[in-house]
């Protein structure tokens, strides 16, 4: 006796749409299912957008899914695309209708047209923007390898590359696809279980960014509110260099923001690190550690090399009254993951500088833990 439809639907069930992570019955992909005699069954799946990337990632989950079935040995499996209709009925009961939080009026954390989901009170997502007042300190690498590390640790991590003018993270993490768009509704791409949203997914490889102010606004406000980012635990913000305007911007849209500094060993570098912490508080932004990056380079015999000086991280910790989370080696191989979308902490988690991610990782995830608010009133005495 062969499975029925129904069977087949229910061995259906817990296959994931790989963009969505939702169930592809929930989604309302499976259209229709018949079994046939001699062992196969014919399946129609309705695909979110035509020329859908993950086409033959879906086809091996269904396949996989329904040929452990009794009397199933054979899938044919057949796309459809959703009507317009369909997807933005999808895209309203993932992310909600934008016209239904516009103008609530709420100044703070609210962009024009809808809520940023990160700013309400109940959301469950810690932002963590990873700033320095300077340039080439390590900014893009921490960011990139602590999302991978956090994510190795089983979180569900994001990042919002804030750098308009010198994006760097889809080629330091590797993501290789576009976002794809569901009725104005943005998935963003995914490597090393981090998903990631850039403005270089969005302007001609090799073509320079030259928008004012309220462009990069209006860049980073989309980034928060028309990407379906799913609630992460963590969402790191990759930020520019200096103390300018993304920072303002930022401190408005992520009220709840956490920043970490990264710093070289050196004074001057410490210096200028300290302004991107006076920038936090101006915002009333919390500065919750500091990250020294290229504290040491070990040579051949073994032998440590401060190539940067060393103390500035402690020194800076201190100055600001934060823990220092760490200090990372400096080590070709993560220069050489950056350059080629193979972040260190995900090919060679063993080696010292992504030991060294995982625990600052694992620092921020546990000793870092924002406190529960307890409300005295609800006290039962
Ligand atoms: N610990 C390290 N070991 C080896 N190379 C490193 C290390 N940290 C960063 N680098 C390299 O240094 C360069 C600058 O790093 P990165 O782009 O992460 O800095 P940044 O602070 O984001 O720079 P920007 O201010 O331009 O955004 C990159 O080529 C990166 O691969
Ligand atoms: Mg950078």
């Amino acid at each position: 006796m062969p499975a029925t439809a129904d069977q087949v639907l229910d061995a259906l069930r817990p296959v994931q749409d790989p963009e969505l992570h939702r169930s592809i019955v929930d989604l309302r992909m499976v259209r229709s299912i018949e079994v046939h005699d001699g062992g196969s069954a014919s399946i129609l799946v309705a695909l979110t957008i035509a020329g859908c990337p993950l086409r033959a990632e879906i086809q091996r989950r269904v396949s996989d899914a329904v040929t452990v079935l009794d009397g199933i040995d054979r899938v044919d499996l057949d796309f459809t695309v959703m009507t317009d209709d369909e997807r933005a009925e999808l895209r309203q009961r993932l992310h909600g209708d934008p016209a239904a939080t516009a103008g609530s009026g709420q100044a703070q954390g609210h962009a024009e047209g809808r809520a940023i989901p990160f700013s309400r009170p109940g959301s469950r997502t810690r932002p963590l923007l990873v700033a320095s007042g300077k340039g080439g300190v390590g900014k893009s690498s921490v960011t990139t390898n602590l999302a991978v590390a956090l994510a190795a640790q089983g979180h569900s991590v994001g990042i919002v590359d804030a750098d308009i003018y010198g994006h760097s993270i889809p080629r330091m993490l590797g993501t290789d696809r576009e976002p794809t768009v569901i009725d104005q509704m943005l998935v963003p791409p995914e490597a090393w279980g981090v998903r990631c949203i850039s403005i270089g997914y969005f302007v001609p490889k090799g073509q320079a960014v030259i928008w004012r102010g309220p462009m990069l606004h209006k860049a980073l406000e989309q980034f928060l509110t028309d990407v379906y980012w799913d609630d992460p635990e963590f969402l790191l913000i990759d930020m520019p260099p200096g103390t300018g305007d993304i920072a303002i911007s930022l401190s408005q849209y992520l009220p709840r923001g956490e920043v970490f500094v990264v710093t070289t060993p050196q004074p001057a570098a410490q210096e200028v690190a300290r302004l991107s912490a006076a920038m936090a508080e101006k915002v009333n932004l919390e500065v919750r550690g500091v990250i020294e990056n290229m504290s040491w380079f070990t040579g051949d015999d073994g032998t440590r090399y401060e190539l940067f000086g060393a103390g500035g991280g402690q020194a800076l910790a201190e100055d600001l009254g934060v823990p220092l989370l760490g200090q990372l080696p400096l080590v070709p191989a993560l220069r050489a993951g950056g350059d080629t979308g193979r972040p260190i902490t995900a090919v060679d988690p063993g080696c010292e500088a992504s030991q060294m991610f995982a625990r600052i990782a694992e620092r921020i995830a546990v000793e870092l833990k924002p406190k529960r608010v307890y409300h005295p009133e609800l006290q039962i005495v």
